[in-house]
């Protein structure tokens, strides 16, 4: 069962962070989709995509890969960090297009210094923390 991830992580490489976690536990190829426009994505069973939350979608670059690279009728995994509130409806009105399957949804807070919480410190310091990458490595075992 061959498995792909292509993330995007710009903020704090937050999402970055759980990618990278879930490869060294798991069978899975990284794909960067902010240094790589392009993937032959045929040859994988399950593709995942993961991206940081960004005015409430997720990143312009998975969005144009997967609109790009992604084959009709693959089975699809997300994964999202984020300040507030996950959002997956940007990257699924893409996938419902491409007529994906969806077969699981990842979400957990990552550090957030946009705006006017890099006056605070920024909210959700610390995340994704030991418990979110467990969670997160433990999402993708089961898949
Ligand atoms: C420009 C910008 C816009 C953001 N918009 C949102 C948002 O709409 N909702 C939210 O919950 N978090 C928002 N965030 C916070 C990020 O989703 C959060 O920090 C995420 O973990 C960043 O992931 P990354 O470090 O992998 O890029 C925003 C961050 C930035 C920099």
């Amino acid at each position: 069962m061959r498995k792909a991830i292509v993330y995007a992580s710009v903020h704090h490489r937050n999402t970055e962070k759980l990618a990278k976690n879930i490869a060294e536990e798991c069978q899975v190829d990284l794909i960067d989709a902010v240094k790589r426009s392009d993937a032959d994505l045929s040859s994988y069973d399950i593709i995942g995509f993961a991206s940081g939350i960004y005015f409430s979608k997720f990143h312009q670059s998975i969005l144009e890969f997967a609109e790009k690279n992604l084959p009709d009728d693959k089975k699809v995994f997300l994964i999202c960090t984020y300040g507030g509130s996950a959002n997956y409806k940007s990257i699924e009105q893409t996938l419902d297009k491409k007529r994906s399957k969806v077969i699981g949804k990842f979400g957990c807070k990552g550090y957030d210094t946009f705006g006017p919480f890099k006056l605070v410190g920024g909210i959700a310091k610390g995340h994704p923390d030991e418990e979110d990458i467990k969670n997160a490595v433990e999402f993708v075992k089961v898949l």
